[in-house]
């Protein structure tokens, strides 16, 4: 339901040349059997446009699954601007791509809303904003529900907690004292670090960007240079918090921890990897559950009107869902992955 589909099985998917900007916008729309499709904009850089547009095929069924998974009444959309490599976003630039992007989602007459993604954050969602009221997560003072990174973290720190449990054997939540390597330090893996470190979590972390090293020594924990290094480290968990793609064929022999939980969209290469996972006795729980904080966050306030309160005890309801998966995978051994896709599923109607 993640990987790539090799025949996409999307509802449409709408392709423009934004009219300032000249690059393609690419908004895929995957299910709609739920609700109206949502999901968020991704501005970055590929080596071809259709690089791009893959993405956005398989980002948007990710969203179908994540909204599915997370019991909301919305289906699987995506956004996505490709820029070429060494392209270069200065801030008109910038702007003009998301007026284009405004432009697009209002063609669709609502039945596609964006929110922040990889290359977008609540600011730029006012700019698209002054298209179209689609949009999610705009800041406070503009009527959104803000940045919605906090609520991610969040809701991969609940999947950790459940993970900290399976591995103890018993069923009270433990963070204190696991150890955990977290890839990718970004606006929302920054913040599971420093949510793993006031809770106890014994740290690894790693970024392309050796500036963020900061982010470890702060918080006292072992830094790696090369992010290959914190994926294959000896710890209890892996925390893909960066880009997709991350969990290879080739690299799964070379795991040494038992679980991998993160809020990385797509962390599969390709959908064999969660048998060679399971396989192995490594317990992945699908990134659409474990990055799905953000998303319940934006809707249980905007949407359904709900205090914030409200919000991160429904976030956090996440680790009652990745507990139940585990016990079931267990008690069927099977891979968590094939339990959570049965979910899913069996709230689109199997279709
Ligand atoms: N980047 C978010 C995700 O992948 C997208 C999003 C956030 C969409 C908030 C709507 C509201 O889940």
């Amino acid at each position: 339901m993640s990987g790539f589909p090799q025949w996409p099985d999307h509802e449409a998917v709408l392709i423009r040349t934004g009219a300032r900007s000249g690059l393609p916008v690419v908004i895929a729309m995957h299910s709609s059997v739920l609700g109206p499709f949502a999901g968020g904009c991704r501005i970055w850089r590929y080596p071809r446009w259709q690089d791009g547009l893959e993405d956005a095929l398989r980002l948007s069924a990710a969203m179908t699954a994540k909204f599915a998974a997370a019991g909301l009444a919305r289906g699987g959309g995506k956004s996505v601007v490709a820029m070429p490599e060494g392209y270069e976003l200065t801030p008109a630039a910038k702007r003009a791509i998301l007026l284009d992007v405004g432009d697009a989602i209002e063609s669709l007459d609502g039945r596609y809303a964006t929110g922040p993604d990889v290359g977008t954050s609540p600011q730029d969602m006012v700019v698209i904003g002054e298209q179209t009221s689609h949009v999610f997560c705009k800041p406070a003072e503009e009527g959104g529900s803000g940045d919605s990174s906090p609520a991610t973290a969040e809701g991969s720190v609940a999947a950790l907690s459940a993970i900290g449990a399976w591995l103890d054997g018993g069923d009270s939540p433990r963070l204190d004292g696991l150890r955990v390597a977290v890839v990718g330090l970004g606006s929302v893996g920054a913040r599971i670090a420093a949510l793993l470190s006031e809770a106890g979590a014994e740290l690894v972390l790693s970024d392309i960007d050796a500036a963020k090293k900061a982010v470890a020594d702060r918080l006292g924990a072992r830094w790696c240079e090369d992010p290959h290094e914190a994926l294959t480290a000896d710890v209890d968990v892996v925390v893909p918090a960066a880009l997709g793609g991350v969990l290879t064929e080739e690299i799964v022999p070379e795991l040494r921890c038992r679980a991998i939980a993160g809020p990385a969209n797509n962390q599969l290469a390709v959908p064999q990897v969660a048998d060679a996972l399971h396989e192995r006795g490594i317990a992945w729980v699908p990134d659409y559950i474990a990055s799905a904080g953000g998303v319940i966050h934006a809707i249980t306030v905007e949407l359904d009107k709900r205090t914030e309160e409200e919000a991160l005890l429904r976030v956090r309801g996440i680790e009652d869902t990745v507990a139940g998966l585990l016990q079931s995978a267990d008690d069927r051994g099977v891979a968590l992955a094939v339990v959570a896709e049965e979910m899913v599923r069996a709230r689109l109607g199997a279709r």
